[in-house]
C-alpha cells in the first residue's frame, strides 16, 4: 500500500493475471525446493517483523495456532509439512494456488478443508504493497487461526455457504462477513482486544493501526451490522469489528443465513465509516487517517 508508483513493475497472478489453470481447481505445485535464497529471505524479513509486533497485539488463539505449526523464520514453508500437521489438528490442509482464483473454487476447497494459498511471494523491495494475496498473507496471516477447531469449522461453513450465497445472489453480504472476521477481524481476548484477522496479521503497518491508531472506528460485531457494511479494498479499514469471544464464530457456523439474507434485501448498506445509535463503541474514530489521503497532507 505505501509505493503505488511500483504498480507497473508489478506481476498479476491468478485470474487477476489471465491465468489459465491446467487443474480444474486451479491448483498448482507448491514446488518447494525452486523457491530462490531471495525468496526465502524475504519470508524471514516480513516473519521477524511480525513476530517483534504481535505479541500482545495477536489474539492468544492466533498465537496458540502459531506456536503448532512449523511456520518459523527458516524460510517459505513447505505446504506438505506444514498440511501434515495442521490435518492432525483440525483436518484442513493447504493447497499451493497462483494467485487468486474464482468464488466458485475458492468455495469448493474450503468447503472441503482444502485452504488455497498463494504460492509466490511478494518482492523484496516491495514488502508492504501488496494487490494480491501470497504466500506470507496466507500461510502467516490465515494459517496459525485455523488450528482452532472453531475457526476450522467456521471456515469449512464459509466454503458450504458461500456455494449457496453464490446461487441466491447474495454473495455481498456474506463476503462482508468473511471481510470483517477472517481478514481484519478483532476480538476481546481475556487481556483486551486483539487482532485475529489473517489481513491484518499480515501487515506490518495495518497490525498498529487496527489496533491502536485513533482513526478508524472499533465497533462491537453484530452480524447483520457486519453484512449490512461496505469495505474498501485498496486501504486500510475505516471501521474495524470486535467480535466478544470465539463463540461468536461458532455460533455463525451453526446459523443458517437464509432468513438473514431475506431481511437484508429490503434494506440499506451502512457506509465505511457510519456509526450507529445502536453500536456497541470501542473506539468512536477521528477518521484523520483516510481524510489525509484525500487531501494529500
Ligand atoms: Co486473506
Amino acid at each position: 500500500m505505501d509505493s503505488a508508483l511500483d504498480t507497473k513493475h508489478d506481476e498479476k497472478h491468478g485470474i487477476v493475471g489471465g491465468y489459465v489453470p491446467e487443474r480444474a481447481d486451479w491448483t498448482i505445485d507448491q514446488n518447494w525446493h525452486d523457491y530462490t535464497a531471495e525468496e526465502h529471505g524475504t519470508w524471514k524479513t516480513l516473519f521477524d517483523r511480525q513476530m517483534k509486533l504481535i505479541p500482545g497485539r495477536a489474539s492468544q488463539h492466533y498465537m496458540d495456532g502459531l506456536k503448532d505449526l512449523p511456520i518459523t523464520a527458516d524460510g517459505i514453508p513447505d505446504f506438505e509439512r506444514l498440511s501434515d500437521a495442521l490435518e492432525k489438528r483440525t483436518g484442513w490442509r493447504v493447497v499451493a494456488v497462483p494467485g487468486m482464483v474464482p468464488n466458485d473454487v475458492f468455495f469448493n476447497h474450503m468447503a472441503n478443508r482444502r485452504f488455497p494459498a498463494g504460492q509466490f511471494i511478494r518482492k523484496a523491495h516491495q514488502l508492504d504493497y501488496l494487490q494480491e494475496p501470497d504466500v506470507f498473507h496466507d500461510i502467516f496471516g490465515h494459517v496459525p487461526m485455523m488450528v482452532n477447531p472453531v475457526m476450522a469449522d467456521f471456515m469449512q461453513a464459509y466454503g458450504a455457504g458461500g456455494l449457496r450465497a453464490e446461487r441466491l445472489g447474495v454473495l455481498d453480504y456474506l463476503a462482508r462477513l468473511y471481510w470483517y472476521t477472517v481478514e481484519f477481524g478483532l476480538i476481546q481476548d481475556p487481556d483486551g482486544i486483539r487482532i485475529f484477522g489473517g489481513g491484518i496479521l499480515s501487515s506490518f503497518t495495518e497490525t498498529r493501526f487496527a489496533l491502536e491508531d485513533p482513526s478508524p472506528n472499533r465497533i462491537g460485531f453484530d452480524l447483520e451490522r457486519v453484512m449490512r457494511t461496505k469495505y474498501r479494498i485498496d486501504e486500510f479499514q475505516e471501521t474495524y469489528f470486535v467480535m466478544p469471544s470465539i463463540d461468536t464464530l461458532f455460533d455463525m457456523a451453526q446459523t443458517d443465513f437464509g432468513p438473514i439474507y431475506e431481511k437484508l434485501k429490503t434494506q440499506s448498506d451502512y457506509g465505511l465509516a457510519d456509526v450507529l445509535a445502536s453500536d456497541r463503541v470501542f473506539n468512536r474514530g477521528t477518521g484523520a487517517y483516510h481524510k489525509a489521503l484525500l487531501t494529500g497532507v
